[in-house]
């Protein structure tokens, strides 16, 4: 795909790329990496997941999108390793999962910002679905406070 100096964005390779993946998930303790194996699985079967690595092949950014290559297309899992963060990688991973499902054709991309992470995706150019006078539900195995 795209190289910066020093980092490459390139679609996953998941045995090459799954180790660093997983740390990334538990450097930002995600329940997920509790269980890799379902971890992989969900990763095999996402239709499209990118990466960022450094020259030495670290991966220190990642990110997945579920869609139907159609109409629809949702956004998971954005991790940026914590020391790598603010330096504009959050921003070109997402954008390259972003123009893979372009506008003039799918008819929206979605995604759940966790807390804190609001600002990222409005400088992404993303709205909350309110803006459109729009609801999103949901049903978890969390509970509301
Ligand atoms: C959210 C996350 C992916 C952002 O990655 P990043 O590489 O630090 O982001 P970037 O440096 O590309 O930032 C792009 C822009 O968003 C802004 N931004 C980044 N994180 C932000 C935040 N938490 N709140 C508000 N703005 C933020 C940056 O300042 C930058 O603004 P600019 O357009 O003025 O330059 C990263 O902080 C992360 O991995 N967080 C933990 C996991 C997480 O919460 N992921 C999101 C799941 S919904």
């Amino acid at each position: 795909m795209t190289t910066t100096p020093a980092i490459t964005f390139r679609e996953v390779v998941l045995d090459d790329d799954f180790s660093g993946i997983l740390d990334l998930y538990r450097a930002h303790n995600w329940t997920h990496a509790r269980s890799p194996e379902r971890l992989k699985v969900a990763i095999a079967a996402s239709s499209f997941a990118v990466v960022a690595v450094t020259g030495d092949g670290t991966v220190i950014g990642f990110a997945r999108a579920m869609s139907d290559e159609a109409f629809a297309v949702y956004i998971a899992d954005i991790l940026v390793a914590p020391e790598w963060q603010r330096r504009g990688i959050g921003r070109r991973i997402t954008r390259t999962l972003l123009d893979r499902y372009p506008l003039d054709t799918f008819h929206h991309q979605v995604l759940i910002a966790e807390p804190g992470a609001e600002g990222f995706y409005r400088r992404l150019g993303m709205a909350p679905v309110s803006l459109y006078g729009l609801t999103a539900f949901i049903r978890t195995q969390d509970r509301p406070d």
